[in-house]
């Protein structure tokens, strides 16, 4: 007699009894057929052919089929034959067949599957081996219809596309916008430029004019009043006045070259910038009463600096020392002028209250943004700002030769000075 092992029967849980209970209702007859009824997402299996082993109601209903018309069917050429642009889909090429034929899964929502009325739906799907064992028997493919998504898509690329194109078309017009700003900046700068060697022409042919002019007649007019006073009795009232009078013309005279300075100095066409900037500072330290420290450094390679920019030098120093004047109530200046082959330096410190960037930019203070222009305009820069040391410090750099435009530094890491 053979010992039968028996084992005690599991005892039915509340759970277990549940589910037995619905079990035996119709309702669950088929769990898994229902289950594949009751989605909405379209589900079919193929074997190893490609045929439609299984579909559920939900997805013939989305490719517009009974449920019979599809089973039996190949499912690429029933439903996957033609791409979306209209060329044909071969079969080798379609990745759910490889679920099968590779055992790779795979999930793409860039094609479409095709109607019963010749329509074609863009769906997402996905196709999974079928394994029986070890053995794969085929694919489950699972799609949904993904129209709305694709149609949101394509709104929201058309809204970014139209976007795109406007804020191409806001760039061009800001780059044109920019490009004319540039454009006319340049052409007043370039009027700048040119109003400035025209005033400065002026200036010399004023300035000329008065000294061969109102000079010869002034010194005649002394020669006169000497041949006047020689034929007045000694001591006499008409003498004394001619003497009065030959005082008055010697004032004249001398009102009559500061003029003619200030207009155009003559020891800057005939000594050069270098002469001309000591002599100006010189009388500069006379007038303001300031004590000054003056160091002028010409290296031997230091080319002259030609008509033009000995004259931009020139009034730049000019303004320069008129604003210390004008604006640092300053004590002290130091002056300091360099040059070499390449370029010329200018440093100007006071020992003023300083400046501030407000003031610089005031729109009435045209003589800093004069400087800076005459200086850009022969390749130059100026720099302006609070000294380290307190007051105001002013630096300008011009180029001397044609090349040294492009070494002048844009930024002085230890300069506090502001670029204007
Ligand atoms: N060395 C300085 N010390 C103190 N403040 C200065 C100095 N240089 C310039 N400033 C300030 O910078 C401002 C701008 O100078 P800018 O030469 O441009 O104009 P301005 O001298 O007032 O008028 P202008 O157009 O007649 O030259 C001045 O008004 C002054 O406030
Ligand atoms: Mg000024």
């Amino acid at each position: 007699m053979t010992a039968q092992a028996t084992h005690p029967a599991p005892r039915a849980g509340p759970r277990a009894s549940r589910v037995a209970e619905f079990a035996g209702k119709t309702l669950w007859r088929n769990p898994l057929e229902l289950m594949l009824e009751s989605t909405g997402e379209g589900i079919y299996g193929i074997d190893l052919n490609g045929c439609c082993v299984f579909i559920n109601r939900a997805g013939a209903a989305l490719l517009g089929y009974r449920v019979d018309q599809v089973l039996g069917h190949n499912m690429h050429d029933l439903i996957h034959h033609t791409r979306q642009d209209g060329s044909p889909y071969p079969a080798a090429c379609c990745p759910i067949y490889t679920a099968f034929r590779e055992g790779r899964p795979c999930r793409i929502d860039s094609e479409v599957l095709w109607r019963a009325d010749g329509t074609g739906v863009p769906v997402e799907y996905s196709s999974y081996p079928i394994l029986d064992g070890t053995q794969i028997a085929g694919a489950v493919v699972t799609f949904v219809d993904i129209s709305a998504r694709k149609q949101h898509e394509a709104q929201l690329r058309q809204a970014h596309d139209a976007l795109e194109g406007r804020v191409a078309e806001r760039t061009r017009e800001l780059s044109d916008a920019l490009g004319e700003l540039a454009r006319s900046n340049e052409r007043l700068r370039r009027l700048s430029a040119h109003l400035e060697t025209v005033r400065e022409r002026e200036r010399s042919r004023i300035a000329r004019e008065i000294h061969d002019e109102l000079g010869s007649v002034l010194v005649a007019l002394k020669l006169d009043l000497g041949w006047l006073h020689e034929q007045m009795p000694v001591g006499s009232a008409v003498q004394a006045k001619t003497r009065s009078m030959a005082g008055l013309i010697d004032d004249a005279v001398t009102e009559v070259g500061r003029i003619i300075t200030d207009l155009r100095p003559s020891i800057l066409d005939h000594q050069g910038l270098w002469a001309a900037l000591d002599w100006h500072a010189q009388e500069f330290l006379e007038a303001t009463g300031l004590r000054g420290e003056l160091r002028i450094e010409v290296g031997a390679g230091a080319p002259a600096p030609d008509d033009a920019v000995a004259t931009a030098a020139y009034r730049i120093f000019q303004e320069i020392l008129n604003n210390v004047a004008r604006h640092a109530n300053a004590t002290a200046i130091d002056i300091r002028v360099s040059a070499d082959a390449d370029e010329l330096r200018l440093r100007v410190r006071d020992n003023g209250h300083g400046v501030t960037l407000e003031q610089l930019r005031h729109p009435g203070s045209h003589g800093v943004i004069g400087m800076s222009e005459r200086a850009r305009h022969f390749g130059g820069r100026l720099a302006i700002g609070p000294a380290a040391t307190g007051g105001t410090q002013v630096r300008v750099w011009l180029p001397l030769t044609a090349t040294a435009g492009r070494r002048i530094p844009e930024e002085d890491a230890d300069d506090p000075a502001c670029a204007v």
